[in-house]
C-alpha cells in the first residue's frame, strides 16, 4: 500500500521550512527516492537537507561519483551516514549493481545509514519496502511542488 505523507510547495525563499516539514514527516524512515525531471530540484533540496542536518562533509552533485558519501551527528551524539546516489548514468539495476549501490541500500535497510537517490526509476527492483518516494515537479519558474509517498510493506517494488 502507497500512502501519501505529505504535500508541500516551496520557492527557493521557503526552502529551509520545506526541509524541516519534510524531515519530521519523514521519520522513522532511511530510504528515499527522488523522483523528478531534470531541473525540478531534486539535487538542491537534497544539498538543503544536508545543510538543515549539519552535514559536515563539502555537499556536492554526485553526476561524477555516482555514489557521495557524508556524515553528519544525530541529536544523541552519534556518527550519521548519508549515501547521497545519482542513478541517472545507469541503463538498469544491473548496472546499478555492479556500481555498488545495493551494498548502500542494504546499509539504509538495516538503519545504520541514510540513501537518498536520484533518478531512482533507473533501477527501481534494487528499492526494499518500507521507503518514501518523493516526486518534486515545477510549478512555475520559482515553486516546486513536492509529494512524499511512503511505499509500505508488501509485495514488489
Ligand atoms: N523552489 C525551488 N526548489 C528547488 N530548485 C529551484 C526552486 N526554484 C528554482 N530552482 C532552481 O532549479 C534548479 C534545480 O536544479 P537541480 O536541483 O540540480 O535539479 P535536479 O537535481 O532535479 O536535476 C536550480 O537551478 C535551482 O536554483
Ligand atoms: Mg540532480
Amino acid at each position: 500500500m502507497d500512502t501519501q505523507i505529505l504535500q508541500i510547495s516551496y520557492s527557493l525563499n521557503d526552502i529551509e521550512q520545506a526541509v524541516k516539514r519534510f524531515w519530521e514527516a519523514v521519520q522513522p524512515y532511511s530510504l528515499f527516492a527522488f523522483s523528478g525531471e531534470m531541473g525540478a530540484g531534486k539535487t538542491t533540496f537534497i544539498h538543503k537537507l544536508c545543510d538543515y542536518l549539519h552535514v559536515q562533509d563539502a555537499v556536492s552533485s554526485p553526476t561524477f561519483a555516482l555514489i557521495n558519501e557524508y556524515h553528519f551527528m544525530d541529536a544523541h551524539g552519534s556518527d550519521k551516514i548519508i549515501y547521497h546516489l545519482d542513478w541517472y548514468r545507469l541503463r538498469d539495476s544491473e548496472d546499478a549493481f555492479n556500481a555498488g549501490m545495493e551494498d548502500c541500500i542494504e546499509q539504509a535497510i538495516a538503519g545504520t545509514a541514510f540513501c537518498f537517490i536520484e533518478w531512482p526509476e533507473k533501477a527501481k527492483e534494487l528499492l526494499v519496502r518500507p521507503y518514501l518516494w518523493i516526486n518534486i515537479k515545477t510549478k512555475d519558474i520559482s515553486e516546486r511542488e513536492m509529494t512524499v509517498n511512503l511505499m509500505e510493506l508488501g509485495i514488489g517494488n
